[in-house]
């Protein structure tokens, strides 16, 4: 196959949508050969991944923990901030040898850094040793890129303006919970992010299409679903004639599935009717990732988060108390160009006056193509890791404060699957997603118990049955 010229590459008609395969159509040409499925980043790239494993094993291929014993390797790759790039290449050096070693492993690369333009033409100049790369917005070729692997690399990457996909098969890691995309992409562009670059504008599935799969799922045992999205309050917002995120969360609620998750919520999107349906319905979890970004208002703006502090702060608590015993948690950005002392500390005081459940917790980390990239920045780095040291003990002290609340009560907790570290335990989560160890509860996988707490540390609970 000749290489494709990239920029024309990048672009999909909608005519392309048109082929979409399903499991079916595939012969087991791999049988007994093994794939190695490796992911980062987001939930939106484990939900990938769980895709992309079906797609494999539609091919036959059946999957394996390790490296070496591979005849197939996948990389699903996440590109939102620097040290992601790290981590891959450092990978790729170990891929290179099990090539040496095996001539005829395939190795793949996909996901967001797959969508970079710089990174795909760094794979074609620099790592010949890869076979395949394919983008976000094209999982569904995948069969058709391993059967038709030639000796060149083999190149399908280009943006979508298109439709969305369904009908798409699943490997789904868990039998208890599932997530359920229900908009792909984003159109927000915060100043400082790649994923609208790497992931497309906003495109919402059909509500029929979300409650016919939750309905599926609910059928075949499943207990929880979360439903996926990088701006999930913007849902249906493309769409002519489509219901809005609110209205969406009834529907889901009224399939009786036991418990309902969502992830990301973006503030400036939050309605009141939305914390009104989440206050309504039993099976929608209390439970609310919210990210701030920043606790100063000037630096929201150069985010173009287009939230103020106060704004942040009022739907805070009209969400709390609103909401009985929500639990809400959050992601900071730290050292954002040019935030001073000052700044910083407004995001301290949003922290004290929000005590958050918990937070995950970044310094920035330019992108290339983003307008953020472009800002001249003056904060040396051991400043940016002392303001991220100094927020980490705080959230971490208020994680403590909110799981000791929980000592010596009894909370309902879906328990997921034996512990790693101890396989006498059982984990699961609380429905305010708090981690919970559990002892002697082997045989309650699946199931939703009453655990009663007896120790909390800042990272997770322990209890008994
Ligand atoms: N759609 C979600 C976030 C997706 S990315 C939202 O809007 O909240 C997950 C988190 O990564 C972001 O919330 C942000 O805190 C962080 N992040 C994104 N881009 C970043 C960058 N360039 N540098 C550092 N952190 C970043
Ligand atoms: Fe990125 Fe902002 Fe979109 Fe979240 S809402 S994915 S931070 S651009
Ligand atoms: Fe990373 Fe892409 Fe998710 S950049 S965080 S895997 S949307």
């Amino acid at each position: 196959m000749n290489l494709p010229d990239l920029k024309k590459a990048r672009i999909r008609t909608d005519k392309e949508v048109e082929y979409i395969y399903l499991n079916d159509h595939y012969q087991k040409l791999f049988s007994g050969q093994k794939y190695f499925l490796k992911t980062y980043g987001c939930q939106m790239n484990v939900h990938d991944s769980e895709e992309i494993a079906a797609r494999l094993e539609s091919l036959g291929f059946n999957k394996t923990e390790v490296l070496e014993e591979a005849d197939i390797v996948i990389l699903n790759t996440c590109a939102i901030r620097e040290n992601a790039h790290d981590k891959l290449y450092g990978f790729l050096g170990r891929c290179k040898h099990l090539k040496k070693e095996k001539k005829d492993v395939i190795i793949g690369i996909c996901g967001c850094m797959a969508q970079e333009e710089n990174v795909v033409e760094e794979i074609m100049n620099k790592h010949q040793y890869i076979d395949i790369v394919f983008g976000t917005h094209n999982i569904y070729k995948l069969q058709d890129l391993i059967i038709n692997k030639k000796e060149k690399q083999n190149i399908e990457v280009y943006s979508c303006e298109g439709d969305v996909y369904e009908n798409v098969p699943y490997k789904r890691e868990s039998q208890v919970k599932a997530w359920v995309n229900i908009q792909y992409g984003c159109d927000k562009f915060c100043t400082y992010c790649i994923v609208p670059y790497t992931r497309g504008k906003q495109r919402s599935r059909k509500s029929q299409e979300i409650i016919k799969e939750v309905e599926e799922l609910v059928k075949n045992g499943y207990k929880e679903v979360t439903l996926l999205g990088q701006n999930v309050n913007a849902y249906g917002k493309e769409l002519k004639d489509e219901i809005n995120f609110a209205k969406l969360l009834e529907e889901v609620a009224k399939t009786g599935i036991e418990r309902i998750r969502f992830v990301t919520s973006h503030p400036w999107d939050f309605t009141d009717e939305m914390i009104e349906i989440i206050a309504k319905y039993d099976n929608i979890m209390p439970y609310i990732h919210l990210p701030l970004q920043s606790g100063s208002s000037k630096i929201l703006k150069l985010m173009g988060r287009r939230y103020t502090k106060e704004e942040y702060l009022t739907l805070y608590h009209k969400i709390k108390e609103t909401i009985p015993n929500v639990a809400i948690t959050t992601d900071i950005i730290v050292g954002f160009p040019n935030e001073t002392d000052e700044n910083f500390k407004e995001t301290l005081d949003v922290v004290n006056a929000c005590q958050f459940d918990s937070a995950f917790t970044f310094i920035y980390s330019p992108r290339e193509g983003t307008p953020a990239a472009k800002i001249e920045d003056k904060i040396p780095m051991e400043v940016k890791e002392e303001r991220l040291h100094k927020l980490n003990e705080l959230i971490n002290s208020y994680s403590l404060k909110a799981n000791q609340k929980y000592l010596g009560k009894t909370v309902k907790v879906l328990i997921e699957g034996v512990s790693e570290k101890d396989n006498t335990k059982v984990f699961g989560y609380t429905e305010t997603m708090k981690l919970v160890n559990v002892d002697n509860a082997c045989d309650k996988i699946g199931e939703i118990i009453d655990v009663k707490i007896t120790d909390a540390k800042s990272f997770s609970l322990d209890g008994k049955i």
